[in-house]
């Protein structure tokens, strides 16, 4: 894919479905009695791993344009899969279904592709194990594939090192099928989606500062979801806006839960003009159309509490801050080491190739903007999020990028580069 510098970016668009609400709308409506509608849904690769998943396990799921149907059996209606579980290049997906399959009365394997294969379990094999979940790492070393032999659970009161709502959340669901209450207390509060949706699809689930805590449920019982625009994606019509001149873009449909605005909090400070329109609530999440002009971006410092509500954000945030005067030092980000790919190494290795100056930390990254860029060849690692960051990177590079494996994309926003050309 060949991308060139552009002059403007003007009109509308509405970006497509939050992949966390999605993944979580299937998992929940599988494990509720009754039909679960959801509108919105992002029809992404790692959506439909999601899916794969719980079709092998008796869930019938219903897919149109307009909407998706989940026809859930109830917490224990789930079935013995005749296959193993592929979960693709989800890491939502294997982490979260863990946590509900260490309970099942069945025994399964669950993995996906090289990049998953090789990202942390041991962050909820632990907490599962210490509930009495019989979790292992099948090659002993702590990655998927994971052999789960389901098991009674307890309750427990747990702690974690890193703010991960990917290992919360696995907890959590663990915790519908303990034999008492369970908890889970975090360094800093990360995205809280499947409280806010267990909580509708009627589980006990209460939050106390960065402890949320989770009794066993009889049972849960279908909804309507309407899931909102994914920030994550709208996250690159932000950037393209803010570093292309003579540029206004409104972002319609966005979710803006404060646990994931972080981007929009870092873009004003940097100086970025944007506006939320038409604020409203929309089963619980806070939503808003987002209105973006082209600004003189200056240089700030990331770290502390709002890294987790910006963690998937900060590839794209490193290439806003590479067009921003002055040093932005982003740090506390260790965790991007251990995403889709090394977002630390990715990003650093590809805004040099684009005559950045960027310098890598063990957490983060040092960067000294408003240096002009040129194009070059991005080393996309088959990461989307990477691809879609140096698209917007390329949007006020002199010459021509090439971005390699942009159909990457899909794993979370297949339409992504119509989008983009659409509004040039
Ligand atoms: C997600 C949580 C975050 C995020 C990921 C989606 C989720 O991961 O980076 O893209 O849906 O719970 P961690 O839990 O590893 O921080």
């Amino acid at each position: 894919m060949e991308l060139t510098k552009k002059s403007a970016l003007r009109g509308e668009i509405t970006v497509p479905g939050d992949k966390s609400i999605s993944h979580r709308s299937i998992m929940f409506g599988s494990l509720a009695q009754g039909t679960t509608e959801i509108t919105g849904f992002l029809n992404s690769a790692d959506c439909q791993s999601t899916i794969s998943c719980f079709r092998k396990m008796g869930i019938q799921i219903e897919e149109t344009p307009q909407k998706v149907l989940v026809h859930g059996k109830g917490l224990h209606g789930l079935l013995a899969p005749s296959d193993i579980l592929y979960a693709g290049n989800s890491g939502t997906t294997v982490r979260l279904i863990s946590g509900i399959l260490a309970p099942q009365p069945f025994s399964v394997v669950i993995t996906g592709d090289a990049s998953i294969q090789k990202r942390p379990m041991k962050r909820i094999i632990d907490p599962l194990s210490l509930m009495g979940a019989d979790i292992k790492s099948q090659l002993d070393n702590g990655c998927a594939p994971l052999m789960v032999t389901g098991t009674p659970l307890h309750g427990i009161s747990y702690s974690s090192k890193t703010a991960s709502a990917q290992v919360k959340s696995s907890i959590l669901l663990a915790g519908l099928y303990a034999d008492g209450a369970t908890s889970v207390t975090e360094p800093e509060i990360s995205r809280n989606h499947s409280e806010i949706m267990l909580q509708a699809f009627g589980a006990n689930i209460s939050t106390a500062d960065k402890t949320v805590t989770i009794l066993p449920a009889e049972e849960l019982y279908a909804q309507k979801v309407e899931v909102p625009g994914d920030i994550s994606s709208a996250a690159y019509f932000i950037a393209a806006g803010l570093i292309t001149p003579n540029s206004e873009i409104l972002i319609r449909n966005v979710g803006i839960n404060k646990t994931r605005d972080g981007i929009l909090r870092v873009a004003k400070e940097m100086g970025g003009n944007i506006s939320l329109l038409n604020e409203r609530v929309a089963c619980g999440e806070p939503v808003a159309d987002i209105l973006v002009r082209s600004s003189a971006l200056h240089a700030t410092t990331i770290e502390g509490e709002i890294i987790p509500t910006l963690i998937d954000e900060l590839p794209v945030i490193a290439v806003m801050a590479a067009y921003a005067k002055g040093t932005t030092i982003i740090k506390d980000a260790a965790e991007l080491h251990v995403k889709e790919c090394d977002r630390i190494y990715a990003v650093t290795k590809n805004l040099q190739a684009m005559g950045a100056c960027i310098t890598a930390t063990e957490d983060g990254f040092i960067i000294d903007g408003g240096v002009s860029l040129h194009g070059a060849t991005i080393d996309t690692f088959l990461d989307h999020r990477i691809a879609m960051s140096f698209a917007v990177a390329s949007l006020q590079a002199e010459g021509t990028t090439v971005i390699e494996d942009p159909s990457c994309v899909s794993i979370s926003y297949p339409t992504f580069f119509h989008d983009l050309n659409a509004l040039s």
